[in-house]
């Protein structure tokens, strides 16, 4: 065997092997570290942001303490994961029944150059009166997505400029009336058990 093969084979080995845990949850949950925790055990998801609501009102994350949060990063011109995870969401705090006025859902757009106030607003409202969308400039965005340890990527689209799409992390941030972390639930988690979930946590 030469060198040339056996670097080729070795390659391929590696490369299926990451393939292997992409596609196995539980062995990505062993080797990826979830949620990070200080040695204090608080988690380092979430902090300051500095955002504008669907109303055009400036909010930060203190704009929202006494109340739990679920916070959803996004875009409206997302094609499926955002309508299908805000559809989750609207459907798990109706389930919520009166709990529903502890928690407040807030839609994060990572999109602001497209997501308007006036954009978000339509948006939201096509899903549930109570989701509240967030955007603002691209540095106020930035900052967001990082304090939530959240990953977006622009995408464009060379033929049509105007119609990139914004690769995201999908995940659910459940935070507390004092805005720290309690927990997140994966994308696929259905409306049921997201509802379930936050009923636990909010009593
Ligand atoms: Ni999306």
């Amino acid at each position: 065997m030469n060198f040339k093969l056996a670097a080729v084979i070795a390659l391929s080995l590696i490369a299926g092997a990451v393939a292997a845990v992409a596609a196995i949850p539980s062995l990505r949950q062993a080797i990826l570290p979830a949620p990070m925790q200080k040695s204090s055990g608080k988690a380092l998801i979430g902090g300051p942001f500095k955002l504008v609501n669907h109303r055009g009102e400036t909010v930060t994350d203190q704009t929202y303490r006494g109340k739990y949060t679920l916070v959803y990063f996004g875009f409206t011109h997302c094609p499926d994961i955002c309508p299908a995870s805000l559809q989750v969401i609207s459907v798990a705090i109706e389930k919520l029944g009166k709990d529903a006025d502890k928690i407040v859902p807030l839609f994060i757009s990572v999109d602001p150059d497209r997501d308007t106030v006036e954009k978000m607003a339509d948006y939201v409202g096509s899903f549930n009166p109570r989701i509240v969308g967030l955007t603002g400039t691209e540095a106020a965005v930035r900052q967001a997505a990082r304090a939530y340890r959240v990953y977006y990527a622009k995408v464009e689209n060379k033929d049509y400029p105007d119609d990139y799409t914004v690769d995201h992390s999908s995940f659910y941030y459940l935070m507390d009336d004092k805005g720290e972390f309690v927990t997140h639930f994966p994308h696929g988690i259905n409306a049921d058990d997201l509802s379930k979930a936050i009923a636990k946590a909010l009593n």
